[in-house]
């Protein structure tokens, strides 16, 4: 991916994951997190997070995202978006880095912040050992 391009795809999902934002179902933690899913044949799948006041039963934004893709039939995707309203970069919880790397060890992840900025990684950085069948 050059820098062009990756410009392009960082402006179109972060611009889409803060747009959804609002949709965040967070009355218990308060913290609200979008996710944007780009699927390699250019459809964008958003997510949010969807708490429950039985706690664990919580599910987080990248995972509605990718189950939202996966249930229309994709499963090849060229990067996903993590937008949250804080200052610094939320990274994707452990559950949501297995569920990443059922479908690609190396997706392209964009850790953002409110001030429009980003660190952009592949998920095999910050996962480096994941349980497969
Ligand atoms: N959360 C996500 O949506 N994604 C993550 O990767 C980490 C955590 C949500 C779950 C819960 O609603 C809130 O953040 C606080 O943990």
């Amino acid at each position: 991916m050059n820098k062009k391009k990756e410009k392009e795809i960082f402006d179109k999902l972060y611009k889409t994951a803060k747009e959804n934002i609002h949709n965040s179902y967070s009355p218990y933690s308060k913290f609200k997190v979008s996710a944007a899913l780009l699927a390699n044949d250019g459809t964008i799948y958003t997510g949010i997070n969807v708490e429950n006041s039985s706690y664990g039963l919580t599910m987080c934004a990248e995972r509605v995202a990718i189950f939202k893709a996966v249930s229309e039939g994709k499963k090849n995707f060229e990067a996903i978006l993590l937008y949250t309203e804080n200052e610094s970069f939320i990274p994707p919880c452990g559950a949501c880095r297995q569920v990443m790397t059922e479908f690609d060890p190396d997706l392209t992840i964009f850790l953002t912040n409110v001030y429009g900025e980003y660190k952009k990684m592949k998920l095999s950085d910050i996962f480096k050992w994941n349980f497969s069948l």
